[in-house]
């Protein structure tokens, strides 16, 4: 894979203050072509901190989940829409109708010009047959995933959000122009974290990842470019 391709194919998760994400973006400008702002750094910042990014030349995921009636997801869609953010998240689970209210927000933000994409979680890595069985979801948890990312497709999603071990599932079920990203990355030999079921960034895009979120191994490393400089490595050698 060439460089530049691989770049683009890496989004690093900043999971931390303002003033510490804006370091990173600083040190990270022309090495990553990707940043994530998360709940967290988000509802402390609010949308300054996307455009802040923005302005730096970042391509900025605005993880922020969205899940409520659809009349309040299209508002919110698109008002992410509208910092910059070129990808936002929505959870499957809020159904049919509020998916397609979010891909109608992020086009009403576009005006005719270039959409952010919306990408769908499933099911919640944090969760497993019991937590589903607990909210009264009985199916297996791998088909309950394959449900709502049908039916995010059928909304006009622009693809999923989902751990590396369940992405060429979600390839071979959306197609190959969906996007499909995966977190749950680490480098061979990186401290796993929370992290328990992870693949190496080039595994993640074999089994057919369009893109990878890399946080902590990145963001914690002593040398945060050369972390990222590595993956990107990795990836140009590898994928
Ligand atoms: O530091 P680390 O590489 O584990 O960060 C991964 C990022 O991806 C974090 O921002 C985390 O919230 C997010 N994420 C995840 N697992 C999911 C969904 C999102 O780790 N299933």
């Amino acid at each position: 894979m060439l460089e530049a391709d691989a770049r683009e194919r890496v989004i690093v998760a900043l999971d931390c203050d303002r003033a510490r994400a804006l370091e990173l973006a600083d040190a990270l400008s022309g090495h990553a072509a990707w940043l994530k702002v998360g709940m967290t750094l988000f509802y402390a910042e609010g949308p300054t901190i996307v455009r802040e990014l923005r302005e730096r030349g970042f391509k900025v995921f605005l993880d922020l989940k969205l899940h409520d009636i659809p009349h309040q997801v299209h508002g919110a869609a698109r008002a992410a829409a509208l910092t910059g953010a070129d990808l936002i998240t929505i959870h499957g689970l809020g159904a049919g109708a509020m998916m397609a209210a979010a891909r109608e927000g992020v086009e009403e933000a576009a005006e005719g010009g270039e959409r952010a994409r919306v990408i769908a979680v499933t099911v919640l890595t944090s969760m497993d047959q019991q937590a589903l069985s607990d909210i009264g979801v009985e199916l297996p948890v791998a088909d309950e995933a394959d449900r709502l990312a049908r039916l995010a497709r059928e909304n006009g999603i622009d693809g999923v959000v989902c751990s590396p071990h369940e992405a060429a599932r979600m390839r071979e079920l959306l197609g190959e122009d969906a996007l499909v990203v995966t977190p749950g990355v680490r480098p061979a030999g990186a401290a796993l974290g929370d992290q328990s079921r992870v693949a190496t960034p080039a595994e993640a895009l074999a089994h057919g990842a369009s893109h990878i979120v890399v946080g902590r191994p990145i963001t914690g490393a002593d040398d945060p470019v050369a972390a990222c400089d590595a993956i990107v490595a990795e990836l140009v050698r590898d994928a």
